[in-house]
């Protein structure tokens, strides 16, 4: 099988990491692979945040725990109360990925280099994790200050990050895809 179509179906969301901080240079061509995804008009409106301290992915954390419990549904209520609740599931590094709100296409080619990066990460040997449940709480304005530490370009917001680690995680059985999704015309 060709190695791309391989790191494709290999590629898992893992959510348990051993703490190891991965390599510059992986990280180096992870942000690469982001940068050569497609874009709209090739306007390339993203912004990439490499966070290694693991402190501030805390504070994200913390900020997105209170917001869920303050929302008052029952299941986020429940979901922020598990113990150890992070929404960067240990990884000692994530890279945020922002996009230009002006940008029509903003979110959807910011999708499109998660993707790249999170399959390049699988192919350099590395376990990752697409998410976007951490920006909730940073969009919000009493978070305000917590957002500028990313030290984002202005008109830009976080849609979402790849979480970088080495696993620590016995992945199980994969989950099946839906059926149905395909039709053919012609
Ligand atoms: C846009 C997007 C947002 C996601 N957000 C989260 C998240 O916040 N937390 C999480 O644990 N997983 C998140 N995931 C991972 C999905 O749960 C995962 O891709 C899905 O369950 C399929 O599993 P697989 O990636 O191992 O194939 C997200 C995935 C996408 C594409």
């Amino acid at each position: 099988m060709n190695e791309v179509i391989r790191a494709i179906l290999e590629r898992r969301s893992v959510r348990s990491y051993d703490g190891r901080i991965p390599e510059d240079d992986k990280v180096e061509t992870i942000l690469e692979c982001g940068k050569f995804a497609p874009s709209a008009m090739n306007r390339q409106p993203w912004h990439f945040t490499v966070i290694r301290d693991r402190e501030l992915m805390d504070r994200i954390s913390a900020a997105n725990k209170k917001m869920l419990i303050e929302s008052g549904d029952e299941r986020s209520v429940a979901m922020a109360s598990e113990e150890g609740f992070d929404n960067f599931r240990g990884a000692p590094m994530a890279i945020v990925v922002s996009g230009d709100e002006s940008n029509y296409y903003g979110m959807s080619d910011c999708a499109g280099a998660v993707e790249n990066m999170a399959l390049a990460a699988h192919s350099l040997g590395l376990a990752n994790l697409y998410i976007a449940s951490f920006m909730r709480a940073l969009v919000l304005e009493e978070n305000a200050e917590l957002l500028a530490e990313l030290g984002l370009p202005k008109g830009y917001k976080p849609h979402f990050a790849l979480c970088l680690g080495y696993s620590k995680e016995e992945l199980g059985e994969r989950a099946p895809r839906k059926e149905g999704s395909v039709n053919y015309i012609g």
